[in-house]
């Protein structure tokens, strides 16, 4: 499990609210954080866990559920994190029941973070290989959709005004140049509210601007909003793109990453390689692969010697600069496993500026190819613990 953002505000309420709820039923509670992507629905989770770990003896365990299928990666958890031997000559399903019923002692949390939704998806990949009803295991569902009845159900909501005005404040001291950001805020009271409404006080738009500024110290508050304003339209056009239906509530956050992809500009591998990560399934990923990717393509071409040498180094130097670029603008996560994830609606977002890219097709083809060297390698009986 990650660790959290350093600066999390505004949701002592919901935190409580979470664990009363799963007071009231000592069976399996399953209680899901629904709401619009980048409402903070994952820090929430996260949060909870990390808060009230001391009542779950029997832990914690995260997973990243979305395009994954659940039961195996509850195998694979139970091996290599719980030491399991799971019998083979089990039907799958009943491994993964081996698994719960193997599970260290005590009350456990287990999340299931972005649940894409609660129909066909969900009832072939998730729900045939939940842990036991009735038991000590606490199931926590965060999904953008709406769960059916049989879960209890937390509405999250935007911050309000002052939780909103709080982590851009805490954000530009954390990330700037110290003390820059927060004398700005100051500097500009007015202009800091009015940035959080027109970013409807969604926690991803508020960190997406929070780095801008950062990036940006000489920029004024006022400036950075007029700025945004004028990338309303590119975000409404991104909004329709993507599968996303709650336009106006994430305009703010498309105009923030509009401006933010504005800003990589001037390192071109930065764009290429958000476009490139788009194309990795929505789970975290091992940075090894991304890096095979891109230098399959590099080498498609026979070039001279010399030639080679300078793009090897171009290549060496190049994407660990644009890696860096996207980190420092939370466009790109590294996880505290040192695997990399990227936000699902940035992704979106990534998808639909490569679409419009030359490059898309190439880029596919030696993503694809890359998969397939990278499978071809697994051996018929795994030998390796990942
Ligand atoms: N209450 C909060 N305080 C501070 N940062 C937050 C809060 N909620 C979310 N964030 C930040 O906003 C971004 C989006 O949040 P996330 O939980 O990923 O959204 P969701 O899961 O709803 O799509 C993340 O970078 C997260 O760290
Ligand atoms: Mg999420």
């Amino acid at each position: 499990m990650n660790r959290g953002t350093p600066h999390f505000v505004g949701r002592d309420a919901q935190l409580e609210q979470l664990h009363q709820e799963f007071q009231q039923t000592n069976q399996l509670a399953i209680c899901a954080i629904a709401g619009m992507g980048g409402v903070g629905k994952t820090e929430l989770a996260l949060q909870y866990a990390l808060r009230y770990q001391d009542n779950y003896p029997g832990g914690l365990c995260w997973f990243p559920v979305r395009g994954l299928d659940l039961g195996t990666q509850v195998v694979n958890f139970a091996r290599t994190k719980l030491g399991l031997t799971i019998p083979e000559e089990l039907e799958f399903n009943q491994q993964v029941e081996y698994c719960w019923g193997h599970w260290p002692e005590g009350t456990a949390l287990i999340v299931l973070d972005d649940v894409p939704s609660f129909s066909k998806d969900y009832k072939q990949r998730i729900q045939p290989y939940l842990p036991p009803a009735q038991s000590r295991f606490k199931v926590l569902v965060t999904s953008r959709q709406r769960p059916g009845a049989s879960y209890r159900r937390i509405d999250l909501d935007v911050l309000s005004p002052e939780a909103a005005l709080e982590l851009l404040r805490s954000r530009s001291v954390a990330y700037g140049q110290s003390l820059v950001g927060k004398e700005r805020i100051e500097k500009e009271p007015n202009e800091a509210e009015a940035l959080c409404e027109w970013l409807g006080y969604l926690p991803l738009g508020l960190e997406l601007v929070g780095r801008y500024l950062d990036i940006h110290p000489n920029l004024t508050i006022a400036k950075v909003q007029k700025r945004l304003e004028k990338k309303k339209l590119a975000a409404k056009a991104l909004l329709y793109q993507t599968e996303q239906g709650e336009i106006t509530a994430q305009l703010g956050v498309a105009a923030a990453f509009e401006l933010s992809w504005d800003d990589l500009k001037e390192c071109p591998e930065a764009q290429q390689l958000g476009c490139r990560l788009s194309l990795f399934a929505p789970a975290p990923f091992d940075w090894f692969l991304v890096e095979k990717c891109v230098i399959e393509t590099e080498d498609e071409d026979d070039w001279e010697e010399e030639q080679e040498e300078l793009e090897d180094l171009r290549v060496r130097v190049a994407w660990p600069t644009a890696n860096r670029y996207l980190v420092n603008r939370n466009l790109l996560q590294l996880t505290e496993q040192q695997t990399y994830r990227l936000h699902q609606l940035i992704r979106e977002f990534f998808l639909t500026k490569l679409a419009q890219l030359p490059e898309a097709d190439g880029y596919k083809q030696s993503f694809c190819q890359t998969m397939v060297a990278v499978a071809q390698e697994i051996p018929d009986t795994p030998t390796q613990i990942v």
